[in-house]
């Protein structure tokens, strides 16, 4: 299926079946998009909520964040793991308010440039944000195109990225590129999942590549944690 039925269907879907009201989706504030995205990296949403909530109560903006000792925000980030986290965390808010006043940059781009921020996440709250036509592809996303385009299988791990990051930005819809991001996310964590897929659920039906396929999670091309 090309890109622009790939993303209605999937817009669609997230509409009626993704996930919402969730704390952090209340807000467009990029400080608190960013919060989450950042503990939602390596952490289930149902862990994060109530570690959101406290950092949010604590740190009520970026430069109350920003302020804190490192040791304070290591003391509140107990618990979630990936301390590398936290530490970055901390230092992303103090160059936010030392290089930039105290407002995140707009751009994925730019997002990019500040610590703990990696590609994909970059593309996450730029997309949230601000509706920017920036491609997310961690490791769900991964599962998900690998499924419904049968990536092939690459000479090299770098160019089955390669080649996952160019499928991605292909799929990026002119509009709603909010619901689109957030589609994609849901739809790997509820419906195609690494083991037993619910592709009866899935909005892409008999188009999905992998579909029906003996063994979808199996050793094959479309193997992913
Ligand atoms: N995982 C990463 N970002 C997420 C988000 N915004 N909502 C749900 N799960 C996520």
């Amino acid at each position: 299926q090309g890109p622009q039925r790939f993303a209605e269907r999937l817009i669609a879907w997230q509409r009626e079946h993704g996930r919402h009201g969730l704390p952090w989706q209340a807000s467009r504030d990029p400080y608190r998009v960013w919060l989450s995205e950042i503990m939602l990296q390596q952490t289930q949403v149902s862990v994060v909520a109530a570690y959101y909530a406290r950092f949010l109560q604590r740190f009520p903006s970026v430069r109350e964040l920003a302020a804190a000792s490192l040791d304070e925000v290591l003391a509140l980030w107990s618990g979630l793991g990936y301390y590398r986290r936290a530490r970055h965390l901390h230092q992303c808010a103090q160059q936010v308010c030392t290089l930039n006043g105290g407002e995140f940059p707009r751009s994925a781009e730019a997002l990019r440039q500040l610590a703990g921020i990696g590609r994909s996440t970059a593309a996450a709250i730029a997309a949230f944000c601000h509706g920017e036509r920036a491609a997310i592809l961690d490791g769900n996303v991964k599962r998900v195109l690998s499924r419904a385009y049968a990536m092939p299988q690459q000479t090299s791990e770098a160019a089955a990225q390669r080649a996952l990051w160019h499928l991605a930005e292909a799929l990026v819809p002119d509009r709603d590129v909010a619901a689109y991001t957030q589609g994609l996310m849901d739809l790997g964590a509820t419906v195609c999942k690494p083991r037993n897929p619910a592709c009866g659920q899935c909005p892409f039906g008999d188009d999905c590549r992998t579909r029906g396929a003996e063994d979808p999670e199996g050793s094959g091309p479309n193997a992913m944690a």
